[in-house]
């Protein structure tokens, strides 16, 4: 069953029912002004950092759910009615609901007793604060007396304490109200050189912002208090439960509609702190003028707009028709903007992301940039010099950083051996994607060492050299904590309940080593050293590619289970993931990751892998990542199966790693079962089936219940996961075949027999392609000839341009004639 529709024009999707089976949320902001907003209007904002600078409070294990929000409740002054045209946290029986989430912005509107109310809540570009702007509409046939209250909980900033030190927190709020605008600036006096404010259009009747004022004692949002009453007292917070509530009064005339804007901005001063007397209260005067502007309807209307034509911008950047919708809408739309939404927000702030614990991901980061690197090279290439400079002299990283501080940290773990490869392919993404060779310039200096900077192609360099330095006794990379699995944990086997596998202390793992990382290596040092054949380095050259013959070698050797390949050896020197294991005897991520390397290719064993994974791994709703799933307890593997068979990394289909599987198939030609299981855990084409689903049908999530768990086909944990990126590079490289390389966009499609055209429009490099794929034989692989500006062109790689132009290109798959 549907909850809603996409509006494909409007690039909006669109509910029309309150009671999604979980809340279904948008991303307002972007860089620095960050808000998760669900369709009710649940969800906080924060600036930059999740944790340190959190401006509203959510509680995440509340019930009823999503009950902290962007609230504004409407009483009608005649009878006492009081609603939320967002249906929570009143929840009462609405009319014409909808809930359109756009790109940035996110308008929720209904009608109640005849009365229309719909909101658009977005975050200007380069600005830090919000808009909420209502729009009011009285249908009734006569005048309507009215009140509107908006809410918002104040967070104490640094959310962690915020929700566990109360002996301190209780005592130390602070707010103010000057001229109308509700000042948040609890720790201002002191360290802080930052506050929040809340401002409205609108002449106030009153105002609360003592929580219990305002609610009532043992009342909830959904029944205030202070709106039941129709009253508010004015009150001041100290200590305490700070809030903002606006309270106004409106007349309406039959037909009559009437704007209300409020604005939730975050500011900076510039001065000293910790400050001497006098400068206790914030400087509003930058604070009020930006207040002002955007207290206006135009301004508000035209900041609407540019926000829309910076993502018409962006999203330009490739747009394709197929013939299947589906894959359109994702392609064109949502995915691009989920991997740049996982791009800004990494792993931090979701409905599963608590926005505490976890910073920017050293993985994570370089992974959630192949899908966004043509949208927002500049932005990638920053990221890329900040990721690097969180390398460690040995090659290896810090697994995360904070955004605020970017300092790395290890607290969620260290000594994740594929970390570094990462960096070395995203860094020859973007070089493919925009030919910038300057990067590799620049001087970065290392998070364990500051005093030590070096090109960043010396970082990339550090990074192979980092797996080379640490190979096991099959001559395979040692795994250290984990690879791209974070959870099989060879070398840290916790016993202790209280002590996560990520944390646990890792023994010196001399034995332990990854056939997944053989694999990614190779990928990675095959770009390295092309990069290094550029720059002229043939020692550095030279080394990779026998490094590269040897560690494929070793794979050849002692990486193949006879039917598949294997994915490691424990601490133990024991096969995992072998037909000789009671249980995990095949993982999904070796099969994908050495056909993409290249592994097997020629010999059959990649099409061996792949048809074990076929019959062994694939279900209706996507890929499994191993089988059979861990229902025996296993420490001596870690994490993995602690989790209860078919959950995350525990055999659910880990939507990760299905793209490799479809890049995979690619290379082997096998077009039909690569835009199978690409459709196959695509968001949109499981829209229908939202009941078993639940969770958003735009955006991938991270996992989907496997066949061993009790709801197969449940999705979870949305939004912040490398599936978007993944999908989007293997729909867009692999399958439609228009791929970035050193040397210029390749053409080189992968479609099922029946896909008889298609366009692709790339910008890449400074000049626009206008690209026609047909397929008149109805091949799946194969390219007969490609015409560029009418020119019949050699081989299949299109040449760069740079002229601000648009050329039309004809690609003719087939034998070649
Ligand atoms: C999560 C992590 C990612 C990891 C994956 C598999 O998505 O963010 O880094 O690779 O789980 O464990
Ligand atoms: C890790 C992974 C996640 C894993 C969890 C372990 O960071 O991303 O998939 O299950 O944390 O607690």
């Amino acid at each position: 069953m549907r909850y809603g529709h996409f509006d494909d024009r409007r690039r909006e999707y669109v509910i029309v029912r309150p009671d999604t089976p979980l809340p279904w949320i948008n991303y307002l902001g972007g860089d620095a002004f960050v808000g998760i907003i669900s369709n009710t209007a649940g969800g906080y904002s924060f600036y930059r950092d999740a944790r340190l600078r959190r401006l509203t409070r959510y509680r995440y294990n509340d019930v009823p759910v999503d009950g902290n929000g962007r609230y504004v409740y409407v009483r009608d002054e005649e009878d006492g009615t009081y609603w939320s045209p967002t249906w929570q946290p009143t929840r009462r029986d609405l009319q014409g609901y909808s809930c359109r989430h756009g790109l940035g912005y996110t308008v929720i509107g209904a009608s109640y007793v005849g009365i229309d109310a719909e909101t658009t809540y977005f975050v200007p570009l380069d600005e830090t604060l919000e808009i909420w702007s209502m729009r009011l509409t009285n249908c009734r046939d006569e005048p309507a007396r009215l009140s509107l209250y908006s809410a918002v909980e104040f967070c104490l900033w640094n959310a962690l304490e915020d929700a566990t030190n109360f002996q301190r927190n209780l005592n130390i709020g602070e707010v103010a109200v000057e001229a109308g605008v509700i000042v948040h600036k609890t720790e201002y006096r002191e360290r802080r050189n930052h506050f929040a404010t809340f401002a409205c259009s609108e002449p106030l009747a009153g105002f609360e912002t003592q929580r219990d004022a305002f609610l009532g004692p043992y009342r909830g949002w959904n029944e205030p208090v202070a709106v039941a009453r129709g009253e508010t007292s004015n009150s001041l917070e100290v200590g305490g439960f700070p809030v903002g509530v606006h309270h106004v009064r409106l007349d309406l005339w039959p037909g009559a509609s009437k704007r209300v804007i409020f604005l939730l901005g975050y500011h900076e001063d510039r001065r000293e702190t910790p400050r001497g007397p006098g400068g206790e209260s914030p400087d509003m005067d930058g604070a009020r003028r930006t207040i002002e502007r955007y207290l206006r309807a135009d301004v508000v209307d035209e900041a609407l707009e540019r926000l829309r034509a910076n993502w018409d911008r962006r999203l330009s950047a490739l747009q394709v028709a197929t013939p299947e919708p589906d894959v359109d809408r994702m392609i064109n739309t949502w995915t691009a903007y989920q991997s740049a939404v996982a791009f800004n927000v990494s792993r931090s702030a979701s409905r599963y992301e608590s926005g505490i614990g976890r910073g920017i991901g050293f993985r994570d980061a370089n992974q959630d940039l192949l899908g966004s690197v043509h949208m927002i090279p500049e932005k990638a290439r920053a990221r890329i010099l900040d990721l690097a400079s969180t390398q460690l002299v040995s090659g290896g990283a810090y697994h995360q950083y904070q955004p605020l501080t970017r300092q790395g940290n290890d607290t969620i773990g260290t000594g994740f051996n594929d970390d570094p490869l990462w960096l070395i392919h995203a860094t020859a993404a973007y070089l493919k994607e925009t030919g910038d060779w300057s990067v590799l310039d620049e001087s970065v200096a290392y998070g364990d060492d500051r005093r030590t900077s070096e090109p960043l192609y010396d970082h990339l360099i550090r990074a192979a050299g980092y797996t080379l330095d640490r190979l096991g006794p099959h001559g395979l990379p040692l795994i250290g904590r984990a690879d791209w699995n974070d959870c099989l944990n060879l070398n840290s086997h916790s016993r202790d309940p209280d002590e996560p596998f990520q944390t646990a202390p890792i023994r010196d793992g001399d034995t332990a080593e990854s056939v997944f990382i053989a694999g990614l290596f190779c990928i990675a040092c095959d770009d390295l050293a092309e990069i290094a054949r550029r720059r002229g380095d043939a020692a550095a050259e030279r080394r990779l590619r026998t490094a590269i013959g040897a560690m494929r070698a070793a794979v050849d050797r002692h990486g193949w289970d006879g039917g598949w390949f294997l994915r490691a050896y424990d601490a133990a020197g024991e096969k995992v993931g072998s037909h000789e294991n009671g249980e995990g005897q095949i993982f999904i991520e070796p099969q994908a990751i050495c056909p993409m390397a290249g592994i097997g290719l020629e010999d059959g064993r990649a099409t061996s892998a792949l048809d074990a994974v076929e019959r062994r791994l694939a279900t209706e709703h996507g890929i499994l990542l191993l089988q059979p799933a861990y229902t025996k307890y296993r420490p001596d593997l870690g994490e993995i199966s602690s989790y209860p068979p078919g959950y995350k990394e525990n055999g659910s289909v880990f939507c990760h790693t299905n793209p490799w599987v479809v890049i995979a198939e690619c290379r082997l030609g096998r077009a039909d079962r690569a835009w199978d299981y690409a459709l196959r855990i695509n968001p949109a084409k499981r829209e229908r089936i939202s009941e078993i689903h639940r969770c958003e049908p735009y955006v991938y999530a991270q996992t989907i219940v496997g066949r061993d768990g009790r709801d197969h086909g449940r999705a979870r944990n949305s939004w912040l996961t490398g599936t978007a990126s993944w999908a989007y590079v293997a729909m867009t490289q692999w399958i439609l075949g228009v791929r970035p390389t050193f040397d210029g966009l390749e053409i080189d499609p992968c479609v099922p027999a029946d896909v008889r055209e298609y366009r692709v429009v790339r910008r890449f490099r400074g000049a626009t392609y206008d690209i026609r794929v047909e397929n008149p034989d109805g091949v799946a692989r194969g390219v007969r000839g490609i015409r560029v500006d009418g020119e019949e062109i050699d081989g299949s790689v299109l040449p760069v341009f740079d002229d601000r132009a648009t050329h039309r290109v004809t690609v003719t798959l087939g034998a070649p004639s």
